[in-house]
């Protein structure tokens, strides 16, 4: 980058915040495919929604088919994967927003890096740690199905490694705790941090 300056702007993150009302947060969450990160992102951002909080959510299953359709899932691609998403969702701090971003995102590298872009102060991680088993028996897309018959390579819980948060900011196991009761406990957690 050594022919590129940076240009500088007048309105900063900080008075676009105060514009907003509220601080800016990027909600991280993290867990094997079908452990149900969309659907509590999904059920939080409602929540967020209601209360007045400017959101944006950021999905896996989306976003590589548009910005990340060039992506596939060997180790590699998935650290640009994030490493991607993680840009995106710091220009969305920038501008204000509550980001909510759901991931498999299995690689604790790669998560520490989302960090290293974020700042620690702009960042809490959500390990959604419904058990394989749990994921494998509601196999919503079927994709564990075709894993185990060897049609998928790579596939995380499977033929992939997941590496669990050591000190997620939440850790929810939906097959223990139902929706509306973690919908309801994360958003007063993301609350406190943003107001
Ligand atoms: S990540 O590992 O790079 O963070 P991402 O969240 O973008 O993954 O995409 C995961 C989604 O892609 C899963 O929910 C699943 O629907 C689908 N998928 C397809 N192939 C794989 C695979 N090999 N491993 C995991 N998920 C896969």
């Amino acid at each position: 980058m050594s022919n590129i300056v940076r240009q500088e702007y007048n309105i900063s993150g900080t008075q676009r915040q105060a514009q907003m009302g509220h601080g800016a947060l990027l909600v991280w969450f993290t867990g094997l495919s079908g452990s149900g990160k969309s659907t509590l992102a999904n059920a939080v951002e409602q929540k967020l929604h209601a209360a007045g909080v400017h959101t944006y959510t950021l999905d896996g299953d989306n976003v590589r088919h548009g910005l990340n359709k060039d992506l596939g899932f060997s180790a590699e691609d998935r650290t640009e994967n994030i490493r991607r998403i993680a840009e995106v969702a710091n220009l969305m701090l920038d501008a204000g927003l509550v980001v909510l971003s759901a991931f498999v995102s299995p690689y604790l590298k790669d998560r520490q890096a989302i960090k290293d872009v974020v700042g620690a102060e702009g960042f809490m991680e959500v390990f959604v740690d419904t058990p394989l088993e749990v994921c494998e028996q509601r196999d919503v897309k079927g994709l564990y199905a075709k894993a185990r018959a060897g049609q998928i390579p790579d596939f995380t819980g499977i033929s992939a490694p997941y590496q669990a948060p050591e000190k997620p900011d939440f850790r929810i196991d939906t097959s223990v705790t139902g929706l509306d009761e973690s919908a309801n406990l994360l958003t007063e957690l993301i609350m406190t941090r943003v107001k």
